[in-house]
């Protein structure tokens, strides 16, 4: 049973890492790919995701090697940054992980679901839909993730492809600590974030696991939030 593989990109840490145990924990491979291969579940694969030749040859090379059954796009940076101020570079640069590269694994891991189905998750933000100052470039390229998984799971719904898109709200990680761990920020979040302050990465690991393991086939394209109802407190 164990020999069934799901890459989970930008493993090493934080969310992925901890979507990795998940996966493990119900009987996955979790295949996990970033530049350190740092990671302390399942396989580990030195891999640069926007590096797209390493890409092709890692996921050729995951391929051959056992059955896989999925895909969690979940590396990611974040570069503060204003509409007025934002680099062409930090733009670019934040686009080519956030976005192209998704895009990319998406496309090579196609053709090794085609036959026998599979799941996709891809970890967006529940930035994709909010106007939050200094963070252009990550807004955006978070909207066009929910916009991707909106198409590739309408063209691949009929080989048994489900796509979806996982929304994080605030999760404690290497990303953030420093800035929330300040004090001012700290209160402004437990007034903000309903359920009281920002999550867990196994808050957002559980549901991303849940979904390969319940297989519920009638949902596909969907943005889910996982944000303590934080992008819908007025
Ligand atoms: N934390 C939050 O509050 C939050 C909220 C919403 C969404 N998210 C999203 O959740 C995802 C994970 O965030 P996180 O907070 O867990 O981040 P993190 O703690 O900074 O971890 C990022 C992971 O991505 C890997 N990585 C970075 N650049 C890479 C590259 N070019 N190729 C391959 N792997 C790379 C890192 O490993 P190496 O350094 O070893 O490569 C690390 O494993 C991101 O997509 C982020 O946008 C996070």
């Amino acid at each position: 049973m164990n020999n069934r593989q799901i890459i989970v990109t930008g493993a090493s840490k934080g969310i992925g890492l901890s979507v990795a145990s998940e996966l493990a924990r119900r009987g996955y491979l979790p295949v996990c790919l970033s530049r350190s291969g740092k990671g302390d579940v399942g396989r580990q694969v030195i891999c640069d995701m926007t590096d797209e030749s390493a890409v092709r040859r890692a996921f050729a090379e995951i391929g051959a090697s056992g059955p896989l059954v999925g895909l969690v796009n979940n590396a990611g940076v974040h570069i503060p940054g204003s509409a007025a101020t934002v680099t062409t570079r930090d733009f670019e640069k934040t686009f080519a992980l956030n976005t192209t590269a998704v895009m990319v694994a998406a496309r090579e891991v196609f053709p090794h679901l085609r036959a026998a189905g599979g799941t996709i998750v891809n970890i967006g933000s529940f930035f994709d839909k909010l106007g939050v100052p200094d963070n252009l470039a990550y807004c955006a390229s978070k909207a066009a993730v929910a916009a991707m998984t909106r198409v590739q799971a309408v063209e691949w719904a009929k080989y048994g492809i489900r796509v979806i898109n996982v929304a994080p709200g605030y999760i404690e990680t290497d990303l953030n600590r420093e800035y929330l761990s300040r004090a001012k920020v700290r209160n402004w979040m437990e007034g903000r974030i309903p359920t009281g302050g920002p999550g867990n990465p196994e808050d957002v690991a559980r549901l991303v696991a849940a979904l390969f393991n319940e297989e519920i086939g009638f949902l596909t394209g969907e943005t889910i939030y996982v944000d303590g109802a934080q992008g819908i407190n007025h």
